[in-house]
């Protein structure tokens, strides 16, 4: 499966989807969190940290650009908000690579890392919908694609 499309109503539904992303999240693992300012790129992360770490509202990395996290098995979390990055070349100092080889990263606003795209990620762009709620658009790509049908409902 490479595509999925999932109806979110509330702001839980992000949170649950995000604790069920997380059951499937190995190292090596890029979720790349798109849309828009108040699309719930934040809400749907702290569901993944929360089901990790146990931290409930984890704090949203607008000004420091990453939090990191280690789970209780040893997986590091790395949660970036790049909204704020004036240049791509600040990236190296975030340390993204590097939490990709020992654990998995959680990245909002990916489109200010110039192109950085790598072969086994999962793409989810959020949507408002007329009715409030939000719609996940799902990509998978690489061993995403035979993952992603456990985020179904
Ligand atoms: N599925 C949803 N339906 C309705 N409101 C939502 C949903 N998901 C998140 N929200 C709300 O949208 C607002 C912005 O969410 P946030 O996660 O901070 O967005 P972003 O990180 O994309 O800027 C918050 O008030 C949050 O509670
Ligand atoms: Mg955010």
């Amino acid at each position: 499966m490479t595509e999925l499309v999932l109806s979110l109503p509330d702001p839980a539904a992000n949170a649950d989807l995000g604790a069920r992303l997380a059951r499937l999240l190995k190292a090596g693992d890029a979720v790349l969190l798109e849309g828009g300012l108040g699309a719930g790129k934040t809400t749907l992360a702290r569901g993944a940290i929360e089901a990790l770490t146990g931290i409930a509202d984890a704090p949203s990395p607008t000004y420091t650009l990453v939090q990191h996290y280690e789970t209780q098995e040893g997986l590091v979390l790395l949660h970036a908000d790049l909204y704020r990055l004036e240049d791509p070349e600040e990236l190296d100092e975030l340390g993204i690579d590097e939490a990709l080889d020992h654990g998995a990263a959680l990245i909002e606003w990916p489109d200010r890392m110039g192109g950085w795209r790598p072969a086994d990620r999962l793409d989810i762009t959020l949507e408002d919908t007329v009715a409030g709620g939000r719609t996940a658009r799902l990509k998978a790509h690489g061993s995403w694609e035979t993952r992603l049908g456990g985020l179904a409902d």
